[in-house]
């Protein structure tokens, strides 16, 4: 089947949060969230350099729709905007990098606006996408990859009891341009996940 032909039920709802692709004209609030996020993105993200202006951050809006219709991996993947239920607010962002569909193989990418941080939402957000990759997209390998240096990220598939598989070295130029050793975390299942109610 082509990826086009994939169906990717949507959205994903746990009890704080919605997990959602972006809608066309959510570019100005996805911009608010990014520039309120930029000191905690800049360190880790290539892409939060400098300041996206309100119609680069439509732009990507737009090709992410794009991409949700062809289902590629072209440059953005397929993120999901994390909404706050409660203020209905952009609480962050989770994407799927990578995919090889024929396995399938999932990478999952995430941010999240600093505001919202260190309440769990992502890692909520986390143990959600990983179920829904096992149990709806028959997922045989879920991986997530961060440099050894972001502890606050690799605490995420950590807590999820994601399996640290390999450890490679300077595979990766950080954001200075320096090169990195890259984290590559592990899930075939979801044996010993924290529990979590989720429906899609
Ligand atoms: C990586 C990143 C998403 C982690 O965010 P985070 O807020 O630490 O992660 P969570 O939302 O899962 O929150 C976890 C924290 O909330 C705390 N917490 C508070 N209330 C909680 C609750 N009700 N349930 C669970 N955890 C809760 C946890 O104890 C934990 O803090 P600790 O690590 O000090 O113990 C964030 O730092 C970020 O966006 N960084 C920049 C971008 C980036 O690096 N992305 C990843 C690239 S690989």
């Amino acid at each position: 089947m082509r990826p086009i032909m994939l169906n990717l039920p949507m959205p994903i709802v746990t009890p704080r949060l919605i997990l959602r692709p972006p809608k066309i004209g959510e570019g100005a609030e996805l911009n608010t969230a990014t520039i309120e996020s930029i000191a905690e993105l800049r360190p880790w993200m290539p892409w939060a350099q400098t300041l996206p202006s309100n119609e680069q951050s439509e732009e990507y809006v737009r090709e992410c729709c794009v991409n949700w219709i062809l289902k590629t991996n072209s440059f953005i993947g397929l993120p999901m905007f994390i909404i706050d239920k409660k203020t209905k607010m952009i609480a962050g962002l989770v994407a799927y990098h990578n995919m090889v569909w024929d396995v399938p193989v999932l990478e999952i990418g995430y941010w999240m606006r600093t505001q919202f941080g260190n309440r769990g939402y992502m890692t909520e957000a986390v143990n959600a996408l990983t179920r829904y990759s096992v149990l709806q997209l028959n997922a045989k390998r879920i991986e997530i990859r961060c440099e050894p240096t972001n502890i606050r990220s690799r605490k995420v598939p950590e807590r999820l009891g994601y399996h640290l598989e390999a450890m490679l070295r300077t595979n990766h130029r950080n954001v200075r341009g320096e090169p990195s050793d890259v984290c590559v975390y592990v899930r075939h299942d979801l044996n010993g996940l924290p529990e979590l109610e989720v429906r899609w």
